[in-house]
């Protein structure tokens, strides 16, 4: 691996982001918390380090901090918003309570005479957030940006090849705030843009050869894109040594069993087993409407499936995850940060199956990196682009009592939705979008007839996270199709609603 950016987290929300954006400069960069070790930071020979964001303020007395040689590692540091503040204060400088907090949008103007901002237009909208701020410069640091309330907004020490920024250059608002990553990676640290998704994958399936060696692995796929991106890795590291196992507990979207068949015999033959479960699902169903029962039951059934079938393949070596980088932050490795979502598909799978070696090939990527890596292996785009897809799949999308005909309702209807966004283009703008059988009935007519049928109601969001969430604004005609079709198309469908609520309060999912 070629040198990196390494970003030491201080619990900011927007941590991933600075990450994402150092990646889009090509260069390759990994997430540390703040209590690293100096010794782990220094044996990653970063070629630069930035300072995360955070909730705290160096102001209070639990504030967290890092090791002083941070900044004598001989390798330049960029702190932004609280990693400002703490290189400030970490060099006698001072900060206190601004005048007025500053939230949202604010006009700052840069000192384009500095090293950071040279070349850039001397006037920008960026990010704030933030109610602290350096009020008085450490020595050696100059000034290098203001905003109306915020004199200290940037400052720099060249010579110790220290820089600091009050805004937040990572958040897309902020305007030329790709440009000042790009030149503190590029420019300032020197750091070679040769991040590509090829010589990753090449580099991973080179350290999954050295890893299993003679041995055999299995993984299981859950027709999503992470697992089928990291069967495809293997399966061309080991070819097939690689045995997978593919659970299909009737909640699958539609054509879902059969794809993942047909790319993992055809374009990557490895060792198959896909299992029709639904039946066993379905019994196990049968009556029960709350929604985390349902969740805890398909769980538990999806576990024995799995060990069952896996124990038909004999004994393996190895289990691999499609385990991403959003899980690995999100899990709360993350000292200082909120834990924010603790659901995964096949959680503490490997440990009840007796593994101890887990291979989790993609733990430093995120999702559009995944899509894109899955495309560089051969994966066919319908696999790749394939929508976020939960667990218990659309059986949390079918309200109450889960019968196979209810089911069919919310997967004809989804299908429908997800072929109009598809012809419109949308479903690379829109985050994740899906129907939801509402098990409401209500009366409508048809022909000359009454009809005492079913409400579907759509639901699309736009989101970077999934922490958070909008409703997508689709366009009235596209809506009026989606509705036409799926009341003509789908037997038992006479309503189509339109979910028009943010996250919070309302989750993505419906149940
Ligand atoms: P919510 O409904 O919590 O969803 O707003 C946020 C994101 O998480 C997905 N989701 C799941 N993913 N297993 C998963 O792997 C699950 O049990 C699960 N439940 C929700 C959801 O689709 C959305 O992308």
């Amino acid at each position: 691996m070629s040198q990196s950016i390494i970003i030491v987290d201080f619990g900011s929300q927007f941590t991933q982001l600075i990450a994402r954006r150092v990646r889009q400069a090509q260069v390759f960069s990994q997430v540390v918390p703040f209590n690293t070790a100096l010794s782990d930071i220094r044996q990653l020979k970063p070629a630069g380090i930035i300072l995360s964001g955070g909730p705290a303020n160096v102001t209070m007395e639990d504030a967290p901090g890092c090791d002083p040689g941070l900044f004598r590692l001989g390798v330049p540091v960029l702190g932004i918003c609280y990693g400002m503040q703490l290189m400030a204060t970490q060099h006698g400088g001072q900060v206190s309570r601004a005048p007025k907090g500053e939230y949202g949008l604010s006009r700052v103007k840069l000192h384009t005479a500095s090293r950071l901002f040279s070349g850039l237009q001397d006037e920008s909208d960026t990010w704030m957030s933030h109610s602290h701020q350096v009020s008085a410069l450490p020595d050696g640091f100059a000034a290098t940006a203001s905003t109306a309330t915020c004199p200290i907004a940037a400052m720099e020490a060249p010579a110790l090849s220290l820089y600091g920024v009050q805004f937040h250059p990572e958040v897309t608002h902020s305007q030329q705030g790709m440009e000042i990553i790009r030149r503190f990676v590029l420019d300032i640290c020197r750091a070679a843009a040769d991040w590509h998704m090829d010589s990753f994958a090449q580099q991973t399936i080179e350290d999954i050869r050295q890893a299993v060696g003679q041995g055999t692995v299995l993984l299981g796929l859950s027709g999503g894109v992470d697992s089928a991106v990291a069967a495809a890795l293997i399966a061309r590291a080991i070819g097939n040594r690689l045995c997978c196992v593919f659970v299909d507990h009737g909640f699958m979207r539609k054509g879902e069993p059969q794809l993942v068949a047909k790319v993992f015999t055809a374009h990557f033959p490895v060792h198959l087993s896909a299992v029709d479960a639904s039946e066993r699902f379905y019994q196990h169903l049968a009556g029960v409407t709350d929604p985390e029962r349902k969740r805890k039951i398909i769980g538990a059934q999806f576990i024995e499936v799995f060990r069952e079938e896996a124990a038909k393949l004999g004994a393996l070596d190895h289990f691999a995850q499609g385990t991403i980088y959003p899980d690995v932050i999100e899990s709360g490795a993350m000292p200082g940060s909120v834990t924010i979502k603790s659901h995964h598909n096949v959680g503490g799978l490997p440990k009840e199956l007796g593994f101890t070696s887990l291979i989790e090939p993609l733990r430093t990527l995120f999702k559009d990196e995944v899509r894109e890596l899955g495309r560089v292996l051969g994966l066919p785009p319908e696999m790749t682009d394939r929508q976020p897809f939960p667990g218990p799949g659309l059986a949390i999308r079918t309200l109450g009592e889960l019968t196979r005909d209810k089911v069919e309702v919310t997967r004809q209807s989804d299908a429908i939705l997800l072929e109009e966004f598809e012809k419109a283009g949308l479903h690379r703008q829109v985050s994740q979008f899906f129907t939801v059988n509402t098990g409401l009935r209500s009366v409508g007519v048809i022909g000359d007839k009454r009809s005492y049928d079913t409400a579907v109601a759509i639901r699309a969001v736009t989101t970077d996270d999934f922490m958070t969430a909008d409703w997508a604004r689709i366009p009235h005609d596209l809506l009026a199709l989606i509705s036409r079709r799926i009341v003509n198309e789908v037997p038992g469908v006479n309503r189509v609603l339109l979910d028009i609520t943010t996250k919070p309060p309302a989750s993505i999912e419906w149940e």
